[in-house]
């Protein structure tokens, strides 16, 4: 083993995840070493050199373990090993180290409310039967109707149909069914079982013992079902505001799943050095978020109510407002996200009327019927940047969003490999759009993602790709990479940003203005007219140039003030 760290450039501030900004690595279509066209451990090393130029904190890498690849390895088959086709232990190891050397920190990807259905456990339960043992792991219940025909409850899968499937006994009958929230392929698993517990404990202390440095939960709001599996009739979540407390729904948010998160937290902080967790949790209102950040639980979660906010002034500065009342009641510093692999790119949801935009997941499929103005999109993911690099807490950025990349939105079905299509029988085009293999070069077969003459990408890069590659970018003053990279730097070295409080600045109904301490203020105008300045403030970066002094329209711009 390799590294047993922190290592001394990662190990001096115990407070970095308050303040952190991480980068999402889609390991699939970061960077192929190889060139058999899916991205791969030995790729992200050969790109450290570039994340710590870009100047992010930490690295959080979606799963890598072994997997079919029914849901893009959130289906795993085995949680302490790595899949062939991202590398080996050695390699992952080696990437530890090398990330901590280069003072970035590592957090990895655990996947507890399903397993593949390739894990040995699944495997046994298929093959013990009804009422046995193995099957307890999982969910297996009797179907309803004559012959058992029909699903046990009315509960839907996130990709579509019903979240039940049956299968075959031994005898050849058609027999049981499991649930599984997501996929067929991944059946969820049953947290009421001590073999659960135990399983994503030792998964825990086996990365930390390799020197990771915290993990982001998938689906942490789903681990725990209500015992009667109770249908939910309708029910719809998130449960809007004002529903009162004690009712819940039958799989999301549990009261129960706290007390997992409790016992994590516990594992975590047995280590040296904060060992941290953010939690993946879609629960709409902000209290119910922020109980799973209690001092004894997660440190933090992702913000996706800031993600699914348009871009519009009046909802921006509620969400803000009300996601940092919600995180000072209980201690947590807040964090501000964008993107991610499951939704929308941000260059293309801004490029659509946003008063148009309907609430709910921020998905292509949601956006398909708008209009689409890039370039609006461009300068608005752009300012958006500023913004919520400049708000109090940490930030995420997903990669490509730094060289302001879009959303693919012509892949063609055939080539769509989320399982979401299938789910719906297409209907539903998925989120394949901003998983599409990231350009480093101007040229080339793959724009750099993979060696020349390798083998095709994954997924189909657009023609004009390279316009948005790395290579084009850098050293290149209007570019998004550039701006993410003044951006970063001036981050790091100022001290009013990162953890802390803001201060909201009248500054009409269309603008966005704060200010921090000490002396710093971000000025964001959402609005057509030109927006002025604060009197001798000087711009320390703005996204783009200024007008006469003002802050033309879908502009930041973050300032030194007197
Ligand atoms: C959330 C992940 O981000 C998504 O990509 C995955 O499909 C589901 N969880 C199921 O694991």
């Amino acid at each position: 083993m390799t590294a047993l760290l922190p290592a001394s450039s990662v190990a001096a501030d115990l407070d970095w995840w308050r303040h952190a900004v991480v980068y999402q690595i889609y390991p699939r279509s970061f960077a192929d070493s190889n060139g058999d066209g899916v991205g791969d451990i030995n790729g992200i090393r050969s790109r450290i050199g570039y994340l710590a130029g870009l100047g992010i904190d930490a690295i959080w890498i979606n799963p890598w373990y072994p997997s079919p690849m029914k849901d893009a390895g959130y289906d795993v088959s085995d949680y302490r090993a790595i899949e062939p086709v991202f590398g080996t232990m050695a390699d992952a190891e080696a990437l530890i180290a090398e990330a901590h050397a280069a003072g970035i920190r590592v957090i990895l990807d655990i996947v507890p409310n399903h397993t593949s259905d390739q894990h040995r456990w699944f495997i046994d339960a298929l093959a013990a039967g009804p009422g046995s043992p193995e099957r307890d792991r999982f969910i297996f219940r009797d179907g309803r109707g004559p012959g058992g025909d029909l699903p046990p409850n009315d509960w839907r899968s996130e990709f579509g149909g019903p979240a039940w499937t049956r299968v075959t006994e031994a005898d050849g009958r058609p027999g049981q069914w499991y649930l599984r929230l997501f996929a067929p392929e991944q059946p969820d698993v049953n947290w009421n079982h001590p073999d659960i517990h135990d399983e994503f404990t030792q998964t825990l202390r086996f990365w930390f013992d390799r020197g990771v440095d915290g993990f982001r939960i998938d689906v942490a709001h789903g681990l725990v079902k209500d015992g009667e599996l109770s249908d939910i009739d309708g029910l719809p979540f998130p449960l809007p505001d004002g529903t009162p407390e004690g009712v819940d729904h039958p799989h999301w948010d549990q009261p129960g799943v706290h007390d997992i998160f409790r016992t994590w937290r516990a594992v975590a902080d047995s280590y040296d050095g904060p060992r941290v967790f953010c939690g993946e949790i879609w629960v709409g209102r902000d209290h119910r978020l922020t109980a799973y950040l209690r001092p004894d639980e997660l440190h933090t979660a992702f913000n996706f109510n800031f993600l699914m906010a348009p871009w519009l002034a009046g909802p921006l500065r509620a969400t803000i407002t009300s996601t940092l009342a919600a995180h000072a009641a209980v201690g947590a510093p807040a964090t501000w996200v964008l993107g991610n692999h499951d939704v929308c790119r941000p260059v293309s949801r801004y490029a659509r009327p946003q008063e148009q935009v309907k609430p709910g997941f921020p998905s292509l499929q949601g956006y398909l019927a708008l209009p689409a103005d890039l370039e609006v999109g461009r300068r608005r993911a752009r300012a958006a940047a500023l913004l919520s690099l400049a708000l109090p807490g940490g930030a995420y950025v997903f990669e490509g969003e730094e060289l302001g990349l879009p959303e693919v939105e012509d892949i063609p079905l055939a080539a769509r490999q989320d399982p979401t299509v299938a789910g719906t029988n297409g209907e539903n085009i998925g989120r394949d759009g901003c998983r599409v293999p990231v350009p480093w070069t101007t040229g080339g077969s793959s724009f750099g993602f993979g060696p020349d003459g390798g083998d095709a990408p994954w997924l189909p890069q657009p023609a004009e790709w390279g316009a948005s590659s790395v290579e084009a970018e850098q050293g290149d003053p209007s570019s998004s990479l550039e701006l993410y990279r003044t951006a970063l730097a001036v981050r790091a070295a100022n001290p009013a940003l990162g953890d802390g409080e803001l201060t909201w600045v009248e500054a009409g109904p269309t603008a966005l203005a704060f200010t921090r301490e000490p002396g710093f203020g971000c000025w964001v105008n959402l609005g057509a007219e030109p927006l002025p300045l604060p009197a001798g403030a000087t711009v320390l970066v703005s996204s783009e140039p200024l007008v006469d002094g003002a802050l033309p329209a879908d502009t930041a711009a973050w300032l030194q003030l007197a």
